[in-house]
């Protein structure tokens, strides 16, 4: 596989965490720290910081994101928010199925299936989760866990759409846990989801299709998850909080 088809994509994953003064304070400390990055620079923020965050970011190389979106445009479902509002404030990416979702909120691959196609449809770029927990990896089914997750949600998306996807790999035992895959088990499970890329949408598709690790990446592990060959940038979770640290792994992601 040619790392080259592709641009690493770093992004980060703020969870329920900043204020939109706070937001737009993070942003403009990242901004001079990340002009030069040779890769994609993502912040995907809570809803209320979007208007915010797309403020502070405009006109530089920071893309802002979402964590979540419906899957219907509009309607009586109290609490939600449509990839069309998304799109509609700035929004330019949405991550699907993280694991919090799934876990703490209800998500199931059915749903994280709509999300995708919702937000396909509404014109965001969709960062897409699977991950398996640690009692599947001790079964010895974390391939078919992750093969399961991305057919389901991948249902109905055409090879051309697959260029506004990037699926995150996100092993659930190692969010928020200071436990990071290592560089080979992050590559083995990467590389198994571009070879079900390449039996679904054959070869190119799969040289193109950003894969990127999540969970504990950090200033110090991520140059080695970098350098592996299926893994083409990060999701990251707690060291996005800080404009020091998340400009860290932008430069690993830039070598
Ligand atoms: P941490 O980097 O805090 O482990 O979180 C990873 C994550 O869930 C990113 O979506």
């Amino acid at each position: 596989m040619n790392k080259s088809l592709r641009p690493a994509v770093i992004a980060g994953n703020w969870k329920m965490n900043k204020t939109p003064d706070e937001a737009v304070t993070l942003i403009k400390e990242l901004i001079p720290l990340v002009k030069d990055a040779d890769c994609e620079v993502v912040a995907c923020v809570p809803f209320v910081d979007l208007h915010a965050a797309i403020e502070a970011a405009k006109g530089t190389n920071i893309k802002i994101g979402a964590q979540n979106c419906h899957w219907e445009k509009s309607g009586a479902f109290t609490g939600e928010v449509s990839a069309e509002m998304l799109k509609a404030v700035g929004a330019e990416y949405v991550i699907i199925g993280h694991s919090e979702r799934r876990t703490l909120f209800g998500d199931n691959d059915l749903t994280v299936q709509k999300r995708t196609r919702a937000a396909l449809n509404a014109g965001l770029k969709v960062i897409l989760c699977v991950g398996e927990y640690l009692e599947q990896r001790e079964q010895g089914i974390t391939t078919e866990v992750v093969r399961i997750q991305t057919k389901i949600a991948l249902l109905g998306v055409a090879k051309e759409e697959l260029k506004n996807i990037i699926i995150a790999y996100e092993p659930v035992w190692a969010i928020g846990t200071g436990k990071t895959a290592t560089a080979e088990q992050a590559n083995e499970v990467n590389k198994a989801i571009r070879d079900l890329i390449a039996e679904l949408y054959g070869k190119d598709a799969a040289d193109a299709m950003v894969i990127q690790y999540g969970g504990s990446m950090n200033a110090g592990n991520a140059e080695e998850l970098l350098a592996q060959p299926d893994v083409d940038g990060g999701l990251i979770g707690g060291a996005s909080l800080k404009a020091e640290d998340f400009s860290k792994i932008v430069a690993a992601a830039s070598k």
